[in-house]
């Protein structure tokens, strides 16, 4: 199958809102105005802001222009967990037609919610982001994030239906059946982590199906970090335009940002509905367009759960606009979470990702394990090999190890430690992929 290029794929200028191709001028009154009510809300309606602008010496009226934003007190995941379940809602639970809530790692989850009128806008930002991404309305869209208490798959689905598509609602998990489907229904996108869909064409593969024949074009890949070398070999592998969706429950779910298709250069933020800033994580100070930080975001039309300031943890930097006006954020290639010191260098599991996606005798399906030798943290990088017979096996093994740690080693000045399984030995995602495990205890 020869697919259109991605440059041609745009939508239709006259298929776009207003609003996308609106001024820098006209977005920022429509941001202040929208800004001032939403710092009254969560003031006058939730405790917790109430207490955090009193404790700043601010009140919504001390916002006078955009860039007064950061004279506001940030808020973090903590805040929404010390205010389990409900409390960080500014309208009566009797409002609250659903809600979501994030798996935490440790502890209680957080817990979100959405009057109707939220649902609503959510659904429009989805459709808008898969527009982006080159789906038209009547499409046949596979959606394998998964469905529930994560954002995935309803957030997902709810933004197809509202695009005008035909939605197959999936989740995640059956692999084998969801190889089945994709044959039988023939979507032309699909919705799912980047590390699920190299399991999904895997398991096409072995059932003697070339990924490169099924009839996808778009895949609508986000809720976990992916790098460009990793978009680079979906692709080749799988000969669809691989699109990145970002979001994060706290502020909405999916569909915060996307990719367009036609210039794949950085995620176009919905700032309508979003306000977005960087800051120095350290410091807290909100750091000019271009430098690189951690992303802070405030909700300008949520009613059941306004955010102000929330800091996402994930480091990226601010663009101006290239195919929309609205401002461009990097691809997320790492949080501060995830960030992992060994021998008091600095790594994110994407840098190692960047390295192993482009060694060929490698499967793209990895995980990075923290030992301790002697007082000193120590990584493992366990990768695979691609299926290949023949007695070369055991010199292809051992020549992806050492081009493995030579090419960490330059690039990053540190010395992991690569344990080069046989294929499939990998454990494999079925939703969000656990790239770090965590052995030093
Ligand atoms: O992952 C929402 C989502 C679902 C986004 C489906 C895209 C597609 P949470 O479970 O709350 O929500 O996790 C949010 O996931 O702060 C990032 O660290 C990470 N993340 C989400 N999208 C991307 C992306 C959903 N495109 C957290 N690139 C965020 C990198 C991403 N990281």
């Amino acid at each position: 199958m020869t697919l259109m290029p991605a440059s041609e794929m745009g939508a239709d200028p006259a298929s776009l809102e207003p609003i996308e191709t609106a001024s820098r001028d006209e977005i920022e009154a429509l941001q202040l105005s929208r800004l001032k009510w939403s710092l009254k809300h969560a003031y006058e309606n939730v405790d917790h802001y109430k207490a955090a602008f009193d404790a700043k010496g601010v009140t919504p009226n001390d916002l006078k222009d955009l860039s007064d934003l950061s004279k506001f007190p940030t808020t973090s995941k903590a805040d929404l967990r010390d205010h389990y379940p409900f409390g960080m809602f500014a309208v009566p639970r009797e409002q609250v037609v659903r809600v979501h809530a994030s798996s935490g790692t440790t502890g209680k989850p957080t817990v979100v919610g959405y009057t109707d009128r939220d649902l609503s806008v959510w659904a429009d930002v989805v459709a808008r982001s898969m527009r982006a991404a080159g789906t038209r309305r009547g499409d046949i869209v596979h959606v394998a994030y998964g469905y529930g208490l994560f954002t995935g798959g309803l957030g997902a689905h709810y933004g197809a239906e509202r695009l005008g598509c035909t939605v197959i609602p999936v989740s995640g998990g059956m692999t084998a059946r969801q190889v089945q489907l994709i044959q039988d229904f023939k979507p032309r996108a699909i919705m799912v982590t980047p590390s699920y869909f190299l399991n999904i064409i895997d398991e096409a593969s072995r059932q003697g199906i070339a990924p490169e024949e099924l009839s996808l074009e778009i895949g609508i890949f986000g809720a976990e970090p992916w790098t460009n070398e990793m978009r680079g070999q979906i692709q080749e592998r799988s000969g669809l335009h691989a699109v990145d969706i970002y979001g994060l429950s706290e502020v909405m779910g999916p569909g915060v940002a996307n990719e367009c298709i036609e210039t794949q250069d950085g995620l176009h933020i919905w700032e309508d509905h979003f306000y977005p800033e960087v800051i120095d994580p350290e410091t807290g100070e909100v750091l000019p367009e271009g430098d690189f930080g951690e992303l802070v975001f405030t909700s300008l039309t949520k009613e059941a759960m306004p955010v102000v300031r929330y800091r996402t943890r994930d480091l990226t930097r601010l663009m101006p606009g290239t195919a929309r006006t609205m401002r461009r954020m990097e691809k997320v290639t790492g949080r501060s979470d995830d960030m992992l010191i060994i021998r008091g260098v600095n790594l994110f599991p994407t840098q190692i990702e960047e390295v192993l996606v482009r060694i060929p005798e490698l499967s793209p399906h990895y995980q990075l394990e923290l030992v301790k030798e002697g007082n000193l943290d120590h990584l493992k990088v366990h990768c695979e090999l691609l299926p290949a017979d023949g007695p070369m096996h055991d010199a292809l093994k051992e020549g992806a190890a050492t081009t493995l740690s030579k090419a960490v080693k330059d690039l990053y000045g540190v010395s992991v430690e690569p344990v080069v399984h046989e294929p499939g030995e990998i454990a494999r995602s079925e939703g969000k992929a656990q790239r770090v495990v965590d052995s030093r205890q």
